[in-house]
């Protein structure tokens, strides 16, 4: 990542103010019932909600034959494009052309496409980019939403009812698609990272261990936000090779350690923070339960475990953490309010101590034992 050399406007907050969801929900009358239906104002903003998965699945197609990469250079005439994806040409031209119509591509010439600032957040080397996010979520995540009706009715998850088995199993048994779901995680929280450092001080601490910490990125910018701090990266053992890697490109391995294992096994001790980053919003509260039993058992007595998620608010406004909590659904987990991560750190033996806002829409929870 470290090579990355063009930068988007990074996805603080997931769901940023003035996104297209909330231009959508604010052309219907927002109140219960106010003016009742009308074809017009709600029930276009209804059907452009129901056809939302059109313009996913387009993103996703156009993610996975590497598009914006081939643009890079500059406009490409789409027979072009459809020789070096091995595309039918007269398909690829129609999705293209209707991506145009949503501002992701646009159409120069008689079917020649070029690059629009939504567009190149699907190039894979721009910082923030969002291709494997786009891969992910179009591929197997689409997939398993497929069952989310059977999600509503018997509260079970919707990706172990597609795939046979629980969505790290198979990320883990398909490395592959595994590194494609890791560098999706990045495209998706990367853009937490400077908001949290901000937000929280870490500088208190010596050691921070990243429990579950994917491919080493947020726990690479804590590093080089305090240099005289060393670090754990705690993952399982395909993950961790990554981040191997990539703690290494960006010469912090003497600093930094990295250890493969189980988080409800175990995890490693004698850190002053056990830092987890949309971690415990996959669980459900048992399992949720144990991990952050494991880390109370691996901290000292001034240690502190920091949770980083969107914290559910009441009311009706636009929110990210809504939705995520649906995607969390599918997979078996559930975003909580800060009432439901009291009691669940409670059942831990941890004392819920404050809730630290962040410009990113997460906030940290901090824990004492
Ligand atoms: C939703 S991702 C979050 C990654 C990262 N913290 C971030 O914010 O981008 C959850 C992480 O938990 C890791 N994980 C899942 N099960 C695990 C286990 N049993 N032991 C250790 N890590 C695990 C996954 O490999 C994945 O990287």
């Amino acid at each position: 990542m470290h090579s990355m050399h063009r930068s988007i406007e990074s996805s603080q907050g997931g769901w940023p103010e003035g996104s297209a969801l909330d231009a959508v929900a604010l052309q219907a009358p927002a109140t219960e019932r106010e003016g009742g239906f009308d074809n017009a104002s709600s029930g276009a903003a209804l059907r452009q909600m129901i056809g939302g998965f059109w313009i996913s699945q387009a993103i996703y197609v156009a993610a996975e034959l590497g598009i914006a990469d081939l643009l890079n250079g500059g406009p490409r005439c789409v027979e072009e494009l459809a020789a070096q994806t091995h595309a039918h040409a007269g398909a690829l031209y129609r999705l293209l052309r209707a991506l145009a119509s949503v501002g992701v591509f646009h159409e120069v010439g008689e079917s020649r496409f070029a690059l629009t600032p939504l567009a190149e957040g699907l190039s894979s080397d721009v910082e923030g980019s969002q291709r494997a996010f786009a891969v992910v979520m179009g591929a197997e995540i689409y997939q398993a939403w497929g069952n989310l009706h059977f999600c509503v009715e018997t509260g079970g998850e919707a990706f172990q009812k597609t795939f046979g088995m629980e969505c790290f199993r198979y990320f883990t048994e398909h490395p592959e698609r595994g590194r494609i779901f890791d560098a999706a995680m990045t495209g998706v929280h990367g853009g937490e990272t400077e908001p949290m450092l901000d937000a929280y001080d870490f500088s208190r601490f010596e050691s921070v261990a990243d429990v579950g910490g994917g491919n080493g990125l947020t726990l690479a910018g804590i590093l080089q936000r305090h240099p005289g701090m060393t670090g754990v990266l705690f993952e399982l053992p395909g993950v961790a090779e990554g981040a191997r890697e990539l703690l290494a490109r960006l010469g912090l391995t003497d600093r930094c350690r990295i250890v493969e294992g189980d988080f409800f096994a175990s995890v490693p001790p004698g850190c002053d923070a056990y830092l987890m980053r949309h971690v415990i919003h996959d669980w459900d509260d048992a399992k949720a339960e144990a991990i952050l039993s494991n880390c109370r058992r691996a901290m000292g007595p001034e240690g502190r475990v920091l949770l980083v998620e969107h914290v559910i608010a009441s009311g009706n406004a636009p929110s990210f953490g809504k939705w995520l909590d649906l995607m969390m659904l599918v997979v078996g987990g559930r975003e909580r309010t800060e009432e439901q991560y009291r009691r669940l750190l409670e059942g831990a033996g941890l004392r819920l101590a404050r809730v630290v806002p962040t410009a990113a829409g997460v906030s940290v929870l901090e824990a004492v034992g």
